[in-house]
């Protein structure tokens, strides 16, 4: 039988770029397939393609034995195809309902047709497949995971039986991760066909029949889970061998930079988000927050770096009282800032790599004399941080918005490791990231620490919180459980403090 999908010689050039190079591969009905590969790959183009996005310069889709033209999305769904974006394309206000029948042919009169039809489809889809979603609920109060699940009917109504799913556990606790994987089987297992984009070793291993590996725009290879391994994957993808581990030496905490007093801070609803929280982090030590997302950490992150205002506490910066300082007044004070959604805070995606490179410190030499900003200084130094970095781009003249995800990360943290910083706040540093890129902006922010800069890391990666910390402060409902040591912390230890057993009970337990 021939497979629901095959793409042969597909390839697509953008200026300076050759993103896809002849990718050939074939996708079986009812598998689960992982399309692996480092930052700038072409794992995303050529799902674009497949999704009548981008149109390929050269090559042939097939879909069921038959030679497919796919000009436009509208093409794509025809024939059977859906995608899920990394960001929802979601209306908030609206029920799911109403969000599923958007843009179907039952909307085409201008008025909802038939909506009590829609409500029974939806939920007999969300019970055959086990999504647990209730067709009245409103988009804006459900979890991300939720929502999710929520495009994932959407392709489902539309009859979809080919599924791209593009980086979807980036966004997930890990909780959600593993009901979406027992989600995407049960799918498989009905004959659904599923691609699968993650950075995530681990979760290749657990949840694909088949691996594509992908490198500068071309199949490296294809294998199963039983017949590779992390490591090899790791070779693969990279092309040279990755250490899956940090190596670091103890840390020599010197004096605390930040010191924070009994903060409280409100969440966007005026719910107590951070309730109450002391802690320090001292020069030269990385102070890792583990918890499952949700539970204040981006409140927090906002209120230490200006973007959100303290309800309650203090915080000192080199003793000096920052509470209410505004963003630039804190970076002035040498904090960088990693932030954990990198479009909306991190970059202006329609300005050069150049710029971005620059966004927070442009006014300043030498990028700047008495308020003249030097072009030539500011083009010479991106083009030492994109090569310092390895940030993958055709020219530091290219708009940030053209670069993959990946690549995005790297020229934030490329631009807030390079000025002289004293505090390093990261959020979720190497989200989206390739190991190849997580094996450096590892051994980066070690290097930070033991030049004496204070760390804060805030992470949901427990693996990277565990491996980066000198000591890790776990967060619960708004407030720290524990600040243990992470010479002796286990993982066990810190997983029940993250789900709220208390810092004497777990002691107990683990004897
Ligand atoms: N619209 C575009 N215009 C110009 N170049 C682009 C465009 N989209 C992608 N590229 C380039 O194509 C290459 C492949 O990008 P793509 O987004 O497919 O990578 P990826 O494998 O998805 O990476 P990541 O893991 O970082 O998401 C990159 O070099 C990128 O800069
Ligand atoms: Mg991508």
């Amino acid at each position: 039988m021939a497979p629901v999908l095959e793409l042969r010689g597909i390839t697509k050039r953008f200026p300076g770029v050759l993103a896809n190079d002849h990718i050939s591969l074939t996708v079986e009905e009812g598998e689960i397939h992982a399309l692996l590969g480092e930052n700038g790959a072409g794992k995303t183009t050529l799902m674009n393609i497949l999704y009548g996005l981008y149109r390929p310069d050269e090559g042939e889709i097939y879909v069921r034995g038959r030679r497919a033209e796919i000009r436009q999305p509208n093409d794509a769904i025809n024939l059977g195809i859906g995608m899920v974006h990394q960001h929802f394309m979601l209306v908030p206000v609206f029920t799911v309902a109403e969000n599923v029948m958007l843009g179907v042919e039952s909307i085409r009169a201008g008025i909802f047709l038939d909506r009590e039809d829609a409500v029974r489809r939806i939920r007999q889809i969300s019970e055959q497949y086990g999504l647990g979603v209730d067709p009245h609920a409103y988009i804006k109060t459900l979890p991300v995971g939720i929502q999710q699940r929520v495009e994932i009917i959407k392709l489902l109504y539309r009859q979809a039986d080919i599924l791209i799913l593009d980086e979807p556990t980036a966004v997930l606790t890990p909780q959600e991760v593993e009901e979406l994987f027992k989600i995407l089987r049960s799918l498989a297992s009905q004959g659904k066909s599923i691609i699968f984009i993650t950075h995530k070793l681990k979760e290749v291993m657990a949840i694909a029949d088949r691996i594509t590996v992908l490198r500068n725009g071309r199949v490296v290879g294809t294998t199963t889970p039983a017949k590779t391994s992390e490591e090899q994957l790791a070779a693969m993808m990279v092309g040279r061998e990755v250490l899956l581990r940090v190596e670091k030496r103890p840390a020599q905490p010197g004096e605390p930079v930040l010191r924070v007093e009994n903060l409280q801070v409100f969440d966007d609803r005026g719910n107590l988000a951070v309730r109450g929280v002391s802690f320090e982090v001292r020069a030269g030590e990385v102070l890792g927050v583990a918890g499952v997302q949700g539970n204040g950490q981006t409140e927090l992150v906002q209120a230490l770096t200006g973007l959100r205002p303290a309800a309650g506490g203090r915080i000192f910066i080199l003793d000096k009282d920052m509470t209410t300082a505004s963003p630039r007044a804190i970076l002035e004070r040498g904090v960088a800032h990693v932030p954990e959604d990198r479009q909306k805070d991190g970059l202006v995606l329609s300005f050069p790599v150049a710029d971005n490179l620059v966004l927070n410190t442009y006014y300043l030499p030498p990028f700047a004399q008495r308020g003249v900003m030097d072009r030539e200084v500011i083009l010479a130094t991106a083009e030492r941080r994109v090569r310092e970095f390895d940030v993958r781009t055709p020219s530091v003249l290219t708009p940030v918005s053209s670069l993959s995800g990946g690549n995005q990360q790297k020229v934030i943290v490329a631009r807030e490791f390079s000025r002289p910083i004293r505090l390093l706040i990261a959020s979720q540093p190497t989200r989206g990231l390739d190991v190849g890129s997580i094996e450096y902006i590892h051994r980066r922010i070690v290097e930070k620490r033991d030049e004496g800069c204070a760390v804060l890391l805030v992470s949901p990666e427990l693996d990277e919180v565990m491996n980066l910390s000198d000591r890790i402060a776990v967060m619960y409902e708004g407030q720290i459980q524990a600040i243990l040591p992470a010479e002796t912390a286990t993982k066990e230890e810190i997983g029940l403090l993250m789900a709220g057993v208390r810092k004497e009970e777990v002691r107990a337990t683990a004897g």
